[in-house]
């Protein structure tokens, strides 16, 4: 897989011989989620303080039916990263990252970006290396997940521009939320190295 820090090289879990997870020396593993996972991504994104909270059921949903366009990592046992993907219907070239969360004890240390970079690589090579591109939307203050896919467009040398998306009154009518414009980073399409 490719990573930005050399820290967390080989963490995918997803290639070792056999299909067995591969764990470093940090105990620590990138890996396909599944359904047993939910509660603990659940727990997760509501420790985040900044993202909107789903139900357990739609966590278990992603970590199942959507596993193939999703991520998990897991440090010790514990789950300690998660991305809730997937692509949208009208568009099966493009990862839509739904969720992007890192625990606060393992941010800044690059597992984000290890992350998309593990999930996009997973992607692609299922897909015979075929290209891919990735959004989310992104509210302008959130400066950690823009730096976040920032840094994705820079390692593959792609551009990211920005587009409007959804509004502030979409999402809702007090006012609570903020505008989410829509980052588009791609078409990534560099050949796989393995
Ligand atoms: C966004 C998030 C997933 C990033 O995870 P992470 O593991 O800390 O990310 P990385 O360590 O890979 O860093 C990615 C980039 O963000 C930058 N960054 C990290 N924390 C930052 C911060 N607080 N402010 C600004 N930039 C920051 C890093 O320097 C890096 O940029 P670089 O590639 O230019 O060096 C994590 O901060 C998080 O879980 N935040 C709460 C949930 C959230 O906001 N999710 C995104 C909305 S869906």
């Amino acid at each position: 897989m490719e990573s930005v820090n050399p820290a967390l090289n080989d963490l995918s879990g997803e290639s070792a011989p056999g299909g067995q997870p591969r764990p470093d020396s940090r105990e620590q593993h990138l890996r396909r989620p599944r359904a047993a996972d939910g509660l603990a991504v659940h727990k997760l994104v509501a420790d985040s303080g900044v993202l909107d909270l789903n139900s357990t059921y739609a966590y278990v949903l992603l970590c199942t039916d959507f596993a193939d366009s999703s991520i998990v990592a897991e440090r010790d046992g514990r789950v300690c990263g998660f991305i809730g993907g997937y692509h949208p219907p009208q568009r099966p070239d493009v990862l839509f990252v739904w969720q992007v969360v890192v625990a606060a004890s393992e941010r800044g240390t690059g597992l984000g970006g290890a992350m998309l970079d593990a999930l996009v690589h997973r992607i692609r090579s299922e897909r015979g290396g075929h290209p891919v591109t990735v959004e989310a939307t992104v509210a302008p203050s959130n400066a950690s997940s823009r730096a976040l896919f920032g840094g994705l467009a820079r390692r593959h040398g792609v551009p990211m521009t920005e587009h409007d998306h959804f509004s502030a009154a979409d999402l809702d009518p007090e006012g609570a939320h903020e505008d989410e414009p829509l980052l588009r980073i791609g078409p990534i399409t560099a050949p796989l190295n393995d």
